[in-house]
């Protein structure tokens, strides 16, 4: 990794460098309540977001109370404006609710200094969203582990191990983004995303910009990622197929939790893409559950 450093320092402009050298209060009580087992990760009292004023007011989020639990993969749906992204932007601390509170590992999020926020977002809350920016001159493997070395922080190569291995990526850690497919380059994410070890990963559409196979490599390496190494992860999905992969389903609509499913079954997927009738997300087309014990 020759002069990594130095290409981090330049390219990588959306972490506070300031921040790196904080630690204390927030890691001190996320490890307590993690280690206590806390059942709950994250969640959200009567959060309510509103955007614009007067004729232009857009109620985002209307009173939306729920919690996400620990090791389980919730997908979130409902149709384009339902809030979906904003409940996880509130949930992550990228947006304030108008009112209501949201909390992860039991720290109040919606009300944190920009600092504490700051510090809390980068050890405890993991991200993948829909389009991947990696480093185009860093290969797989760096790209991966670039958060961590732009941290500091230790490198457990026993974790990254598995986790490429879960990926299966084993062959592309020398390869540069231009190198690797979409779906590759999206594993390569879901990667970088796991070796932070957040309480909670939040990602957003993760598999929007991919075809079906490629989807299902993705959405595959998230459930394993929950299922045998006990990641959480809340994802916003309008893909039937990723709904499919989730422990519970909650679905969205106006600003509201209009349906909470655990373990929907393909026919309860398919009554909720029936109700989406919004002409942009076209028709849809599910494949039947292949594991039946999930
Ligand atoms: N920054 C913003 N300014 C004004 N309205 C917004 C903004 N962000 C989202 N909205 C509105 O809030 C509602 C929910 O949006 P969003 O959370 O993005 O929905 P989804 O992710 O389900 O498509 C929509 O009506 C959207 O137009
Ligand atoms: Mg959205």
């Amino acid at each position: 990794m020759q002069n990594t450093a130095a290409i981090l320092l330049t390219q990588v402009r959306s972490y506070d460098m300031s921040m790196l050298f904080q630690g204390g209060l927030i890691w001190e009580t996320t490890r307590h309540r993690k280690e206590g087992r806390d059942p709950v990760v994250a969640r959200a009292t009567d959060l309510c977001k509103r955007y614009g004023e007067g004729d232009n007011d857009v109620v985002a989020l209307d009173h939306v109370t729920v919690e996400f639990r620990r090791n389980a993969l919730t997908a979130i749906m409902g149709p384009s404006g339902s809030g979906k992204s904003t409940l996880m932007h509130c949930m992550a601390g990228l947006d304030t609710p108008t009112s209501g509170k949201a909390f992860i590992e039991g720290l109040e999020v919606s009300s944190m200094k920009q600092k504490a926020l700051t510090e809390l977002r980068r050890k405890e809350i993991g991200f993948i969203f829909q389009s991947f920016n990696p480093v185009p001159t860093l290969t797989a493997e760096e790209n991966i582990l670039l958060p961590l070395q732009i941290a500091h922080r230790p490198i457990d190569r026993a974790w990254f191990r598995k986790v490429v291995g879960v990926g299966g990526l084993e062959n592309r850690l020398d390869h540069r983004p231009s190198q690797l497919s979409g779906g590759q380059q999206q594993r390569v994410a879901c990667a970088r995303a796991m070796m932070e070890r957040s309480s909670v990963i939040f990602a957003n559409e993760p598999t929007g910009n991919l075809d079906s196979r490629s989807s299902h490599g993705v959405l595959e390496f998230l459930r394993r990622c929950v299922r045998e190494y006990d990641q959480t992860i809340v994802m916003v999905t309008h893909d039937p197929r990723a709904a499919l992969f989730a422990n519970r389903v909650l679905v969205l609509s106006d600003g509201r939790i209009v349906q909470d499913l655990d373990r929907p079954s393909y026919d309860d997927i398919l009554a909720v893409f029936a109700q989406d009738d919004d002409p942009q997300n076209g028709p849809v087309e599910v494949e039947p559950r292949k594991d039946a014990d999930q």
